[in-house]
């Protein structure tokens, strides 16, 4: 395997507190070291890769992704999705269980896992079901899957409609140290919602559907978090309400996590004007008033991680009634790149959102997966490279990812990922970015 000397490099790994310019060196897929100044580098035999100008960070984690296979490999498989998540500087992801067959046994959990590192660009880890058949009704074997490798619990797509099957989920939470993931929706509120209940959904006459459905789930969840001890994650986090809930609750000791999509961080309801199926997710696109509470709720860490439920749709599942298209947004190619823009606006600093994709994900996930989100010497190689002020504007067709689906399609982003590292391997390069070659290894070979 080829080393690498990163070169010159802003390095910033909130794992570590380190935020300087310096050197990394990749040896046989490990960091193995890093200097600053004028060290002396410790070996000879190694590819440059110039970085001056660009920051250098951990891989990017992404706790929340859909990547459809089994079941429905024409909107992703988990080799088009790992390699857009390649592109978008992420490292780990971990997918959502709502395939078909669901990820609600042993076998489909091993079978992602085996197709991952058959296919796969990066490390893929398996969301196990809180539900057999995610269908609300009877706990799938929640032990079975955790020692399968899954790395949580969630029925997304749907919530856990059901209390007492929630207590229960949340028990064997507390025995296994893993989260249930809830994607916190009242159903009754929610029924046959399509956009953020207001003003808008008025105008467009389409059903709205209202924050609280997603609050009074929320509250019941922490509240049944407190009861057993469990540990539960909010996904995607999208009203200011909710925000004021996780607050409440993590001040009470309560064992909850929470994260936030980079589109509700960034978007409002307005972006389905013109009825814009691109733009219509669960949960919907809410108000400014949201979207300042969540950017509030990250810098304040009531909010742990960015994540970017990912869904991939076909432009079949999008281009048709606002009322049948499908709820879901294609986001590992555009998350960096819209995310940056809240750092260029000085509303989150580069390191707040670094640690957001990184060393907080990673702590979620835990170290039974490796070392993760960290530059630290001896662990996986896995680190991101980024122009934080290289504009570009994103062209849906040209995503890896089979969903073109982008409510962002057309528009500049300033900020974008020049090279992803996975084991010390280059999975993704910018078609700007040289690398000087190894002289050393080219004299020895010939
Ligand atoms: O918009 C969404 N799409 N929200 C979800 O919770 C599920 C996801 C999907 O699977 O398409």
């Amino acid at each position: 395997m080829n080393n690498l000397l990163i070169q010159g490099g802003h390095i910033i790994d909130q794992s570590q507190g380190i935020d300087e310019t310096g050197d990394l060196l990749i040896t046989d897929g490990t960091l193995s070291w890093l200097g600053q100044g004028k060290t002396t580098i410790p070996r000879s035999d190694y590819s440059i890769f110039p970085a001056k100008g660009l920051i250098v960070c951990p891989g990017f984690i992404d706790l929340h992704c859909h990547l459809r296979q089994p079941g429905f490999e024409e909107k992703e498989t988990i080799a088009t999705g790992s390699l857009a998540a390649a592109k978008g500087g992420f490292t780990t992801i971990c997918c959502m269980p709502n395939t078909s067959p669901t990820l609600d046994n042993k076998d489909s959990i091993n079978y992602i896992k085996a197709t991952a590192i058959q296919d796969g660009a990066i490390r893929v880890l398996p969301i196990g079901c809180v539900t057999k058949g995610s269908n609300g009704k009877e706990l799938a074997p929640m032990d079975k899957l955790a020692s399968a490798g899954a790395i949580g619990f969630s029925d997304d797509g749907n919530p856990v409609p059901n209390s007492q099957l929630m207590r229960q989920a949340l028990l064997h939470s507390h025995t296994l140290n893993l989260p249930i993931i809830d994607h916190c929706e009242d159903t009754s509120l929610f029924l046959g919602g399509q956009i953020n209940e207001g003003s808008i959904s008025l105008k467009l006459n389409l059903k709205g559907i209202p924050n609280t459905a997603e609050e009074i789930i929320v509250a019941r969840d922490v509240a049944l978090a407190e009861l057993t001890g469990g540990w539960v994650h909010i996904a995607h986090v999208s009203t200011a309400g909710s925000v004021d809930i996780i607050h409440r609750a993590k001040e009470k000791g309560i064992r909850v996590t929470a994260e936030v999509t980079p589109h509700h961080l960034t978007l409002t309801e307005e972006k389905v004007i013109g009825y814009n199926t691109n733009a219509k997710v669960n949960p919907p696109l809410r108000t400014q008033k949201d979207v300042e509470a969540l950017i509030k709720g990250l810098n304040a860490d009531i909010i742990d991680v960015i994540a970017t439920d990912h869904a991939p749709h076909t432009t079949a599942n999008k281009m048709c009634d606002f009322n049948k298209a499908a709820f879901g947004i294609s986001v590992f190619e555009t998350a960096l790149g819209s995310l940056m823009s809240l750092v260029h606006t000085k509303r989150l600093s580069m390191a707040t959102l670094i640690s957001k994709l990184t060393c907080e994900p990673a702590r979620i996930i835990g170290d039974k997966h490796g070392k993760l989100g960290t530059l630290a010497i001896g662990a996986p190689a896995d680190i991101t490279i980024l122009d934080p002020n290289y504009e570009w504007t994103v062209d849906a067709n040209t995503f890896i990812s089979k969903g073109k689906n982008t409510p962002l399609d057309g528009s500049i982003l300033k900020g974008k990922v020049m090279a992803t590292i996975y084991q010390g391997k280059l999975v993704y390069k910018d078609s700007q970015i040289n690398l000087i070659e190894n002289n050393m290894e080219k004299v020895n070979n010939e």
